[in-house]
């Protein structure tokens, strides 16, 4: 049963990208905006001492530090300095709100999540960067991750990278086993994990992100998409959709790698970082993560780069590969001084530029966005995600677009994880999805 969709525009909930689309949008979904209380008023937190704070979380490779000190050896009258915020978006996006409800201005800029923008713009906590970031500048980067960005038409955000779902598998263990290529659906995911576990004695067959948090709203979106399912009406997005037997079957995919024994029943406490360790110490054939792991194979104890590739997800059955989109983009503090503003956009315009992203990309594993590094044959070499995107990447989804989104996944991230740990039938969470979801897009600001 494949879904079809008649979107009025791009920026409807359930739509999804097909490669063209892909290259040419850059695969970053559009967030949705959630009203939090009073617009803050702008304006300076002190005199500016040159120093500016930068946030971002975990960022494994290292690469962003020796971005970061370049800059500062550039630079004599800026320096910037790497505030470490939660690696979980989740937790990162509530240190901030309440960081721009005391009106603090100290971090200057903030390296932040696609699905948040709207939502800051919408409150005035971030600058508007339309005159900074010009129409000529923004007509470089993928289109996708600008229009994530931009609010009520202006632009509040430049897009770093850009991120979407992948499946990294063992290639040498698949060959062992005899199979000519990855999985192509859930099933037959499991069926060649269940063989290789059998016949290798590997330890797990499958992990993802199955934790109750943002990504493990992404994975399950992945698996209800996959099967065909909606969270909401892709021509009304005040209505939700997810109660149908495709989200069903998906939620059913997700917890029967658990139930059949392929991944393990710890997967419900995964975020990102969890599942390197099984996957890349060589415990498990399959994992979901995106692009950045792969930077990590060959790194301390961890199996070398070339016993693993990636592919698209799998599809489910009579549905389709989907991938969920994410991406990270520099947002500037209104908060802030704006001395520090202005030293802030000077960071960020050494950042994006193209031998700062062409770099960031080869040490991180990361996709770029600008539109011209798909096309460098040595990120083509040697980041396989950028080859992917070319190749592969068929089908992204943005999550879903509602000005309550950040509501809508706590819900969605809550009843995921009682599905996959058992807690819940599969209808049952999605039976409670549909009340509780269509009981915050009815509150939403139309
Ligand atoms: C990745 C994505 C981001 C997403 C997060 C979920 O960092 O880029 O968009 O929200 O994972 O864990």
């Amino acid at each position: 049963m494949t879904r079809k969709f008649y979107g009025k525009t791009s920026m409807l909930g359930g739509r999804r990208f097909n490669r063209r689309d892909f290259l040419k949008m850059g695969g970053a979904g559009l967030a949705g905006a959630t009203l939090l209380g009073a617009a803050g008023c702008g304006g300076g937190g002190g005199s500016f001492n040159g120093e500016i704070t930068v946030g971002f979380g975990r960022e494994a490779s290292g690469t962003l530090q020796k971005l970061i000190d370049q800059f500062n050896k550039q630079n004599n009258d800026i320096s910037a300095k790497w505030r470490v915020m939660p690696s979980d978006t989740g937790q990162y996006f509530d240190q901030l709100r309440t960081q721009f409800q005391a009106q603090d201005g100290s971090l200057t800029l903030i390296g932040g999540d696609v699905i948040w923008p709207a939502q800051f713009a919408a409150n005035s906590y971030i600058i508007d960067l339309s005159d900074r970031f010009t129409e000529s500048m923004r007509s470089k980067f993928l289109q996708g991750p600008v229009e994530s960005n931009t609010y009520e038409g202006n632009v509040y955000g430049v897009p770093w990278f850009t991120d979407a779902g992948l499946l990294y598998y063992r290639k040498d263990l698949l060959e062992k086993a005899g199979f000519s290529g990855p999985p192509t659906t859930w099933d037959e995911l499991k069926e060649q994990a269940q063989q290789i576990m059998q016949d290798e004695g590997t330890k797990f067959g499958f992990v993802f992100q199955g934790a109750e948090y943002e990504g493990g709203t992404v994975n399950g979106l992945e698996y209800i998409n996959s099967y065909g399912g909606s969270v909401l009406d892709p021509n009304d997005a005040s209505k939700v959709t997810i109660d149908s037997p495709e989200s069903v079957a998906g939620l059913e995919a997700q917890r029967s790698m658990v139930s059949d024994g392929v991944a393990p029943q710890a997967v419900s406490t995964y975020a990102e970082p969890e599942c390197e360790a099984p996957f890349l110490g060589g415990d498990a054939i399959f994992c979901r993560n995106w692009p950045y792991m792969y930077s990590l194979a060959g790194t301390e104890n961890f199996i070398d780069p070339e016993m693993i590739d990636i592919a698209p997800l799998p599809a489910g059955e009579g549905g389709e590969s989907v991938s969920g989109l994410g991406g990270w983009n520099f947002f500037i503090n209104a908060f802030a001084d704006p001395e520090a503003q202005d030293a802030a956009w000077e960071f960020v315009k050494f950042m994006t530029a193209p031998e700062q992203q062409k770099f960031y990309s080869l040490g991180g594993s990361y996709l770029p966005t600008l539109t011209a590094l798909y096309d460098d044959a040595e990120i083509k070499e040697s980041v396989p995600a950028v080859r992917l995107a070319g190749e592969a990447l068929k089908n992204t989804v943005p999550r879903p677009v509602s000005p309550v989104y950040s509501d809508m996944s706590l819900q969605m991230a809550e009843q995921f994880n009682a599905s996959l740990g058992g807690d819940a039938s599969p209808q049952e969470a999605i039976s409670s999805l549909q009340t509780e979801l269509q009981s915050i897009a009815d509150q939403a600001p139309s």
